[in-house]
């Protein structure tokens, strides 16, 4: 006789309100309508928005970043640095460092080029997720966005704008120009993950600033112990972005099941 299953001992349900607007950010085009889409110029590359764009576009509105990208921007007009906590998967590593772009870019419409760097302290997150990036935003690897790690720099001295590096990348450049003045903003990724490399940078990144008024300092986490850092960096600013709701249905087997896991799927 087969035995009755109770399945599911928690569901996930993403929730469907965070129904998008179909607007491109900065364009108002709709993924349905082509000859809108095609009149949309990348200010990056000069060329229109391909239509991957517009739909990873949506999916990024959904992130829970993006609810508070006004005020982030507002925080970082306003202060030198800002302590950013967000819990994993909220959009930090790569919906951020585009916030900040399209501020740095408004801000200095003449045309003069100031870099972001955004420091992560594994390899292979640097080169993954400056492929993501690029991908976002429209753009090929290596030119508006790119990463350098040891042994390879995948990034363009006359293009790139948006920089994933690794700490210790971070720190040979800043060997080499101690007030890091080709960034305007630098961007300390995953904070709590302490290494030798980054508690130097951050020791160094306090006098930079104080030395560069015009230098924007953002530390991101998803758990970091926000008030030390504060303290640490005198003054700063701390945000909190929370993370993604699920409605969860608990549902109970009614026998005891040899494997849970099997059960629930
Ligand atoms: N390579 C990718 N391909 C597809 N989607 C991606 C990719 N990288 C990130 N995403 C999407 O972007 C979302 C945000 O990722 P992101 O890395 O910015 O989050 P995070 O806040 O930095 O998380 P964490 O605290 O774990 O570092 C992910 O939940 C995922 O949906
Ligand atoms: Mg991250």
């Amino acid at each position: 006789m087969e035995r009755k299953r109770k399945v599911c001992l928690f569901n996930t349900v993403v929730s469907s309100s965070a129904k998008m607007s179909k607007s491109g950010g900065s364009g108002g085009a709709t993924t349905k309508d082509n000859a809108v889409v095609s009149s949309v110029i990348n200010p990056s590359t000069g060329m229109p928005y391909s239509q991957s764009y517009y739909e990873i576009l949506e999916k990024r509105k959904t992130l829970p970043v993006w609810q508070q990208k006004d005020e982030f921007l507002k925080a970082l007009k306003a202060n030198q640095c800002i302590i950013l906590v967000g819990e994993t998967g909220s959009g930090k590593t790569t919906q951020i460092p585009q916030f900040v772009l399209e501020s740095v870019n408004a801000e200095t419409p003449d045309g003069k080029r100031m870099m972001i760097a955004c420091m992560q302290p594994r390899r292979v997150a640097a080169m993954s997720v400056s492929r993501r990036v690029a991908e976002e935003m429209d753009v090929r690897i290596g030119e508006e966005v790119g990463y350098t790690i040891r042994f390879e720099d995948c990034s363009s001295a006359s293009k790139t704008l948006l920089k994933y590096l690794t700490d210790g990348m971070l720190l040979r450049e800043a060997m080499a120009d101690p007030l890091l003045e080709r960034y305007k903003v630098i961007i300390l990724d995953e904070a709590h993950e302490r290494t030798l490399a980054t508690d130097v940078l951050f020791g160094l990144l306090k006098k930079v600033l104080r030395n560069r008024p015009d230098l924007k300092l953002v530390v991101m986490s998803a758990t970091l112990e926000a008030e030390k850092f504060q303290g640490y960096f005198s003054g700063a600013h701390c945000m909190k972005v929370p993370g993604r709701l699920h409605t969860v249905e608990i549902l109970y087997s009614e026998e005891p099941e040899k494997n849970y896991v099997e059960a629930t799927i």
